[in-house]
Formats: structure tokens, C-alpha cells, sequence
């Protein structure tokens, strides 16, 4: 049985903007990404939060997204910000909201309160609006499982590696190995929870090569993933978390060549030199549900 957090909206590239920026959110709606994130944190000064919220409404009401997804990052409940972001901005129907800094379970099940409400008020069906959670601190890598479990409308577990670092005192390289504990944990964390994983972002977003390569290692690890900060940024990612036709290809013989084994009595055999059994059918099947979701482009 394939995990279900395969079968849930496949999202490849997660596009952050300044939710204060209509042109970025009106350039990012016509753009080759599966998922825009209008943000309402960092992205945005402390002044034009109140803008931010704004803009984002008005948005979302009038712009038209096609197939894209629509997210909203929150300010962290402690700001108190979260009440009056989600009044504004609910009316404009996101598909879902992003809590930042998530630490441990009060931070989502306090937003999971505030959508309930939203929703009654809304007349839209209780848990529409899907959840996500930044993981970027230390104390969010030790509550991971609290975190995971917290609300059965959360569907993903974001990394956000900048914010970690500096929480742990971490110089950032692009090696990343300052990162690869939490990196690794988050990715686990959202298998044992039928949880999307998305990697955390490339800010040095004029290095195609670095971001292929960065993307490519997310994949390894098992990421579905990744966020992106410039809309160049997003072809690339989408590349490399679609499979290809030979990983299709091979998996599809992977796939029949395991059943006719079966069927003959043997659960391990050897597949183009190298001994396979149902893990790797596991991980096969997982390829051609990623395929089904997107074009391959690979
Ligand atoms: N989303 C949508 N459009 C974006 C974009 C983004 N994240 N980043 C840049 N663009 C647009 C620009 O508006 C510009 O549009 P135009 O060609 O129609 O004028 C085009 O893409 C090229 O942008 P460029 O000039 O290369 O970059 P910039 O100097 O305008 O912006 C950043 C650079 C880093 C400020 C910008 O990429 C950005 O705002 N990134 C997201 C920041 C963010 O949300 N951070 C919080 C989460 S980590
Ligand atoms: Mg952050």
C-alpha cells in the first residue's frame, strides 16, 4: 500500500512572496509552480503587515491561481497577529495557511482553532482549509512528533534551515551538513505521519547548478519538495521532483518483473544485476504515483 501522503496534491515547487507585493502574487499566479505561499512573516516588514493583509485578501479574491495552490504563511501565534491575518484573508478562500516556527503542538492546535471558527463563520466544510508547519528551530526538531500529530488538517512539514541555523548557532554552507540532522529528521518525521515533506529554500537564487544539486539531494532524502524564493528557481525544482521517463520506465519493469517472480515463487531476484525484493517495489510504486500527478519534464 502506497502512503497517503503520496496521494494528496503533489506539489513539486512552493513559491514564497512578500504578501505585500501584488506584482510578485500576480506574476507567481501565471508561473510554472505548484504551489504559491503569500507571505505574511518574514518576507514582510513590520510595518506593512496590516498592508500585507490586505493585499493578500484582495488577491485571492481576485486573481485567478489556475491549478496552482494557494498558501498563507501566518506570523507566529505569540505575535498575536494570527486572529486578525485569518479574518482577512479567509474570505478569499486560501486552500490552506503555514504556521512558522512551529515548537510544539499548542502552536497548531491554537491556528487549528482559529480555522474552525473560520470555516463555521464561512459556511465551508469543517477542515477545508489544510495546515502546514515550518519547522526551523531547535526546539521544533525535538517536538517533531508532537508537532506531526497535533491536528489531522496538517498535510506537510516545511524546513526552513536559515532560521534553524541561526537558533543553533550553525554557520550555513552549501554542503549543508550544518543542517543534515534536522534535514533527515524532518523528512522521517513526515513519513511516520503520512506527512509531505518540503525542503528549505536556496537564497542564492542567480546559481541554477547549486539549486539542481541542493534538489536533487532533498529528493535523495526523500523530500517531495522544495520552496523557492525567485521564480527561476521553480523550473529547476519542478525537474528534479518529477520522475523522468527512464525512472518511469524503469520502474514499470521493475514493477512487472517483481509480479512474474511472485507468481513463479521467489520474493527476491536480481533486476538488472542488482538483488531486489519489496522495498524497492515500494519505492517503485511510489514513482508512478509522483508520475501521475505532473508531466514528466525530465
Ligand atoms: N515571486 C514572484 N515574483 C517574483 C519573486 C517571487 N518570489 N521574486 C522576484 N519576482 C519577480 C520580480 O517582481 C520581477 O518581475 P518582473 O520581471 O515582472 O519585473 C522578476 O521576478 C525578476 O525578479 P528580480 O529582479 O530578479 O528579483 P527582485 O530584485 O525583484 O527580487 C527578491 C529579489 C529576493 C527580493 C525576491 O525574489 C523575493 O521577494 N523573494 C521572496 C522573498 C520572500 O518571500 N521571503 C520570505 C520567505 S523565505
Ligand atoms: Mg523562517
Amino acid at each position: 500500500m502506497i502512503a497517503t501522503q503520496f496521494m494528496q496534491f503533489p506539489r513539486r515547487s512552493l513559491l514564497f512572496m512578500p504578501g505585500d507585493s501584488l506584482k510578485k502574487i500576480q506574476k507567481a499566479a501565471t508561473w510554472e509552480v505548484d504551489t504559491v505561499i503569500m507571505d505574511l512573516e518574514d518576507g514582510v516588514a513590520q510595518n506593512r503587515k496590516e498592508a500585507a493583509c490586505a493585499v493578500v485578501s484582495e488577491a485571492l479574491q481576485a486573481l485567478g491561481f489556475g491549478r496552482r495552490e494557494r498558501l498563507v504563511r501566518l506570523n507566529h501565534v505569540s505575535s498575536g497577529l494570527p486572529p486578525a491575518e485569518i479574518d482577512a484573508t479567509c474570505v478569499g478562500r486560501p486552500d490552506g495557511y503555514i504556521v512558522p516556527k512551529a515548537e510544539d503542538e499548542s502552536d497548531l492546535r491554537a491556528v487549528d482553532r482559529l480555522l474552525d471558527a473560520a470555516e463555521k463563520r464561512l459556511g465551508v466544510r469543517e477542515g477545508a482549509f489544510r495546515l502546514f508547519a515550518m519547522i526551523e528551530t531547535a526546539l521544533g526538531i525535538m517536538n517533531l512528533k508532537e508537532i506531526a500529530r497535533a491536528t489531522p488538517r496538517l498535510e506537510g512539514l516545511i524546513f526552513g534551515a536559515e532560521d534553524l541555523a541561526g537558533d543553533i548557532g550553525a554557520v550555513r554552507t552549501s554542503a549543508a551538513w550544518e543542517v543534515f540532522y534536522a534535514r533527515s529528521a524532518i523528512v522521517t518525521a513526515a513519513a511516520a505521519y503520512n506527512l509531505q515533506a518540503f525542503d528549505m529554500v536556496f537564497t542564492d537564487f542567480n546559481d541554477a547548478a547549486g539549486l539542481d544539486a541542493e534538489s536533487r539531494i532533498a529528493r535523495q532524502l526523500g523530500y517531495t519538495g522544495k520552496t523557492c524564493i525567485h521564480p527561476n528557481q521553480t523550473p529547476v525544482v519542478n525537474a528534479t521532483f518529477s520522475p523522468s521517463d527512464a525512472e518511469i520506465d524503469r520502474a514499470q519493469r521493475l514493477i512487472a518483473a517483481f509480479e512474474a517472480q511472485q507468481a513463479a515463487g521467489a520474493g527476491a531476484f536480481v533486476f538488472e544485476g542488482k538483488m531486489v525484493d519489496m522495498p524497492m517495489l515500494v519505492a517503485a510504486r511510489k514513482v508512478l504515483v509522483r508520475a501521475g500527478g505532473h508531466e514528466t519534464s525530465m
